[in-house]
């Protein structure tokens, strides 16, 4: 049983990468704080009853006229400092937040290739019908401004793979501005892929379809998993010839350019501020992290004293409470630097990210990550990392005593990370309440799923589908994860360990922990070569495929026929061991 292999189990958990979990103080608190935080993240996705009412209310007075949708760009031209050089020309600028920039239309003909109804309906109130015209396709790809527009590109810095990297920019995105929904919530609007910016560098200011293709499916497949992210709307793809070299080995192939209209509540990142730190521009760090305080920390009042270290500690927060759910579902960004991560600790920025498959610490979805900086295990290192930088950039607001307690903030940030991601872990695994050895019977698992390769998505999944006693005879019939998982030799000691924690769950039915488990444990996630397959076919402008992922992505929790009929919940196909992410977007 557990206490003759505990020592060798704890053996070979030191000895593997991943992160380690420890019991912490957050166990003090009651049981109910436990759970309450699975219920804080099944809240943050919409439920369904929630999203039906709230269509009946509004489906009758969704926008359909486009000319009518107006945004505004005003609060951010009012409250912030604007480069007064025009043109799109690249340089470096200087004491501004924002470069006017106007984005250069696509050659056409334009193509619709995939809308969200739920970001177009839910949040901008446009009837999703809209989306068929053909000013909807000049509209959201730059060919022609939105009433209140004024496009902008934003001037950010950032430290790229460790090293600072200067003036970067939105190279290839233009905000359109903001819109304010009925529902009171501010969006800002952005398309990525509209053209050349001041900011620009060597690039050529498109996106091509297969990175457009990635971002659109992956930010709504992270919303519907009930992760913070930013949203996109739509995908319009062109004929305009773009020049890529996919793999930065020579070969340089002809691809088309696509653009993704995607919102956030704020674009701004740490990067954001660390520009105007490092040029020396305080007069405008303060502005701009007044105004980000404004709009998005509301509760922090404008003259507490100890406001920007009231920030700085919720960043940490956020950052490490985000990470954790990334790391709860095996999502790799793959670019985490200091200018691809969101002071309002949003996902952002999807580039050659990727989610495991057989589970792996040192999983790394850039194959041209060589150092594995940003792989699976490194990811709340790289955080941390982040959070220094932001650190640095606030120094010139803050006090020598409101610097030394930053520095104690920061020092709590792995703390907050383990805590979050073993409450997390523990919920999918069913746990309900506390025991000192549930961090051991997590990283025991997770240990062994290393060893056996098996596949972290369905490993959860199948745990969620199979009752105690059919786990407790290990009739594992058609469930290929755990049959993968249980080829461990250590496998029986881990399950009389789980069984038995079970056990003491009095209250809990066996029912309702599977319910609960298959709620949080997704049976789909956007696998590489799930992607690749839609790719290939938008390629040619079929664009079923991506329709086709959409909609199972929208409902990760539940078994749905089409999905197991493509097999995305089945063995990954041979083909897919041998993909390389797309790393040049
Ligand atoms: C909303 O839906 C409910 C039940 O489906 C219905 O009774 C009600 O009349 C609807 N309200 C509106 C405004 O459509
Ligand atoms: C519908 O929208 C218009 C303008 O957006 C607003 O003036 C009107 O009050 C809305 N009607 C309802 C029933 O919500
Ligand atoms: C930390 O962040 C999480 C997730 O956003 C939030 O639920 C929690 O209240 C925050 N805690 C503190 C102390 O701010
Ligand atoms: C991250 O930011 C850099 C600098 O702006 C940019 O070149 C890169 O494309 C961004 N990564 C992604 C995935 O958008
Ligand atoms: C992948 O990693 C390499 C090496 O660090 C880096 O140069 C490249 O920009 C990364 N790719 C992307 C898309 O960020
Ligand atoms: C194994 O479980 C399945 C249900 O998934 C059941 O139909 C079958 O009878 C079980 N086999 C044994 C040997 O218990």
């Amino acid at each position: 049983m557990w206490n003759t292999c505990r020592a060798l189990v704890l053996a070979l958990v030191a000895a593997s990468n991943f992160p380690r979990v420890h019991v912490l103080d957050c166990f003090q608190s009651a049981d109910t704080d436990c759970y309450s935080h699975a219920n804080a993240a099944s809240s943050s996705r919409p439920s369904s009853s929630a999203v039906k009412s709230w269509w009946n209310v509004s489906f009758s007075n969704l926008t359909r006229d486009l000319d009518r949708f107006i945004v505004s760009c005003e609060k951010l031209l009012e409250s912030l400092p604007v480069d007064d050089v025009n043109g799109n020309f690249v340089r470096t600028v200087k004491n501004c937040v924002f470069s006017k920039s106007v984005p250069t239309p696509l050659r056409g003909p334009l193509r619709l290739a995939a809308v969200s109804k739920d970001v177009i309906e839910g949040i901008l109130e446009l009837d999703v019908a809209v989306t068929q015209s053909e000013s909807f396709l000049l509209y959201a790809s730059g060919g022609r401004l939105l009433p209140g527009s004024v496009p902008l590109a934003h001037r950010y810095g950032g430290h790229q793979f460790g090293y600072w990297a200067g003036q970067l920019g939105d190279g290839r995105a233009h905000l359109l501005g903001q819109y304010l929904n009925r529902k009171g919530e501010v969006w800002e609007l952005q398309i990525k892929g509209s053209g050349k910016t001041p900011y620009s560098r060597s690039g050529d200011g498109r996106a091509v379809i297969r990175s457009s293709v990635r971002e659109f499916l992956c930010s709504e497949a992270m919303h519907f998993l009930g992760i913070p992210t930013s949203r996109a709307a739509s995908l319009i793809v062109s004929e305009e010839p773009v020049f890529r070299d996919q793999f930065y080995d020579g070969n340089v192939k002809t691809e088309r350019g696509a653009v993704v209209l995607r919102l956030a509540k704020s674009w701004f990142r740490i990067g954001s501020l660390e520009i105007l730190s490092e040029s020396g521009e305080i007069d405008h760090l303060r502005t701009l992290l007044n105004f980000i305080i404004d709009k998005h920390f509301t509760f922090i009042s404008a003259d507490d004293p100890e406001k920007y270290l009231v920030f700085y500690s919720t960043v940490v927060n956020g950052t490490a409470h985000l990470i954790a759910q990334w790391t709860s579902v095996g999502f790799a960004h793959g670019v985490f630097n200091t200018d691809n991560f969101s002071l309002l600790s949003i996902t952002i920025d999807y580039g050659p990210f990727g989610f495991l498959e057989s589970y792996d610490p040192n999983f790394v979805p850039n194959t041209s990550d060589d150092e594995g900086r940003y792989r699976m295990g490194a990811q709340a290192e790289a955080g941390l990392f982040n959070l220094e930088k932001l650190l640095l950039a606030l120094r010139p607001l803050f006090t020598q005593k409101q610097q030394k307690q930053a520095k104690m903030i920061l020092n709590e940030y792995t703390n907050v990370y383990q805590m979050r991601v073993l409450q997390i872990f523990k919920t999918k695994l069913g746990l309900l309440g506390e025991d000192e050895e549930d961090n051991d019977l997590i990283a025991f698992l997770l240990k062994m799923m290393e060893d056996t390769q098996s596949d972290f998505t369905m490993t959860f999944r199948q745990l969620s589908e199979v009752s105690a006693n059919q786990l407790g005879s290990m009739n594992f019939t058609q469930m290929w994860a755990l049959d993968d998982l249980s080829s461990h030799k250590l496998f029986s000691d881990w399950l009389n360990m789980y069984l038995l924690r079970l056990s003491r769950q009095q209250s809990d039915r066996d029912l309702d922990r599977l319910h609960r488990m298959q709620s949080v444990n997704p049976r789909y996630v956007l696998r590489n070569w799930m992607a690749e397959s839609a790719i290939r076919k938008a390629e040619m402008n079929d664009f079923s495929g991506v329709e086709l992922l959409l909609h199972i992505l929208s409902s990760p929790f539940v078994t749905q026929h089409t999905a197991e009929e493509a097999g995305y919940a089945a063995r990954p196909p041979v083909w897919a061991n041998r993909l390389k992410v797309s790393c040049s977007s």
